[in-house]
């Protein structure tokens, strides 16, 4: 019989390696290797047994069975990110920093389906059930019939979890606590984790429960350690937002039963997460539009409008090297658009810091944005106000044109419905046209400023 052997194994990436490195070869990460028992693998005990694998029947691919009904939490935000419902059977990743809300969030969720019926386990390996049970209360959620448990053990948990009804819905908050008796590293290592996701995935599959596995992520923003997770999961989910700023995003990054593109939107109140179905006006509340310096941004988040304001200082430097500081966006991307700015548009900014603030906490991340930060930034150094009832959106190239960018039709109508009444962004735009706006285009930066400093000339004249 084969002697159990060790294997060394990265507990960032999952690599293994046969000695013990300080470096793992493979994803770069220092002191990440740990001993851990090696695995037989699939198959070496039917091998060890001699046995031979058993014929089974093959499928269509068409199927006339009527499709699955999906479960539906009724925290909409929630659906509309898993494709409309969970998938009976499946197993959902949902990471986010620690304290981002990912705990209350799914506890919202279980007491919501709890009260529509169906059983519904939430399992904590952090927080004791009075713990849990205490943020319920505080939520005003403690009536509902959800079942608690704060157990570890992944075997216990799945025999308690087969014993009874049927789960419908089950959370497991967090994978990294779980742990299996057979299975002889510690929990948290890649082994356990593996283990641990794979009984309860294999247990979702067998009762037809939706298994959501909450994860820790790190600072960069991946999962710790057990990447290897999230190839086994039907879906990931990541949930996002500032700390210091209210409101939070829930973006899928894989669902085998839907789209990628899909975002909820939750703002974090007193009484736990609150959907926010309009997020513009979450994101323009408190906007003050007479001043230089601003332009609203017409964005999409995923499959979703979202107008954002975007301000810009440009104040005279008394520095050697002026400063350029921005939150929200990519400091490689101001730099260009700056560059551009001069190049192209005659600015001289050598000599003023610049700094870019996307307001409300949110991060950018559309190359649309270049033409409201455009905008912002020509109106705050020349001192002109743009227009309050104004949209941006366009990507600027390194040739100083506005390029053409997607969704043109849902970033006009959102910005109609928002009692905007001008758009301003590249020449393709007029074809789109939505009738409640007035569409202006810009072939270029040149005329960006020239429009921008001709509207500043006008105001004066007329005052
Ligand atoms: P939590 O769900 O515990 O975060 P996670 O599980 O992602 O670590 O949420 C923690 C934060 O949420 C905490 O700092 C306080 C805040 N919070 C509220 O603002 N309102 C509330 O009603 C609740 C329950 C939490
Ligand atoms: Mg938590």
């Amino acid at each position: 019989m084969a002697k159990s052997r060790s294997s060394y194994v990265c507990q960032n990436c999952g690599a293994i390696t046969q000695r013990w490195q300080g470096k793992c070869e493979s994803c770069g990460e220092w002191n990440t290797i740990i001993e851990e028992a090696a695995a037989l693998g699939v198959g070496a005990a039917a091998v060890r047994r001699g046995a031979v694998g058993r014929a089974f029947p093959l499928e269509d691919l068409t199927d006339d069975s009527k499709p699955v009904a999906r479960i539906v939490t009724g925290i909409g935000e929630l659906d509309r990110v898993a494709g409309g419902g969970f998938v009976p059977g499946s197993a959902t990743l949902i990471g986010g920093e620690p304290g981002i809300g990912k705990s209350t969030l799914l506890i919202q969720a279980c007491a919501a389906l709890a009260r529509r019926g169906g059983r519904v386990v939430y399992v904590s390996g952090e927080e004791s059930t009075e713990q849990v049970r205490l943020r319920a209360a505080r939520l005003g959620l403690a009536g509902a019939p959800v079942q608690l448990a704060a157990q570890t053990l992944i075997e216990d948990i799945v025999a308690t979890l087969g014993s009874g009804d049927a789960p419908k819905f089950v959370i497991v908050d967090s994978i990294q606590t779980m742990w299996s008796e057979a299975i002889e590293s510690s929990p948290g290592t890649v082994s356990q984790v593996r283990g641990a996701s794979q009984a309860l995935i294999r247990f979702a599959k067998l009762s037809g429960a939706a298994i959501i596995l909450v994860g820790h992520v790190t600072k960069d923003g991946q999962i710790a350690g057990p990447r290897v997770v999230e190839h086994m999961v039907d879906a990931v989910m990541s949930f996002e937002g500032e700390g210091a700023h209210a409101f939070r995003l829930l973006r899928a990054s894989k669902n085998r039963f839907g789209a990628t593109d899909e975002i909820g939107v939750f703002e974090m109140t007193g009484l736990g997460l609150a959907e926010v179905a309009n997020p513009s006006a979450l994101f323009l509340a408190g906007r003050d539009g007479a001043a230089p310096g601003a332009a609203v941004f017409a964005g999409v988040e995923g499959a979703r409008p979202v107008l954002v304001e975007i301000q810009a200082l440009v104040a005279p430097s008394t520095l050697g090297t002026p400063r350029r500081a921005v939150v929200g966006w990519e400091p490689s991307r101001l730099a260009m658009v700056l560059a551009v700015l001069e190049t192209h548009g005659g600015l001289k900014l050598g000599q003023h810091d610049v700094y870019l603030n996307v307001a409300g906490g949110l991060r950018i991340a559309e190359p649309a944005a270049d033409l409201a930060a455009a905008a912002a930034l020509v109106s705050s150094l020349v001192g002109v106000a743009l227009p309050h009832d104004a949209v941006y959106f366009g990507e600027i190239a390194l040739s100083g044109a506005v390029r053409s960018v997607g969704h043109v039709g849902l970033r006009l109508k959102e910005a109609a419905k928002l009692g905007f009444a001008r758009a301003v962004g590249p020449p393709a735009i007029s074809r789109e046209e939505d009738a409640r706006l007035t569409a202006s285009s810009v072939a270029s930066v040149a005329s960006l400023v020239a429009e921008i400093a001709a509207s500043g000339v006008a105001a004066k004249v007329t005052k």
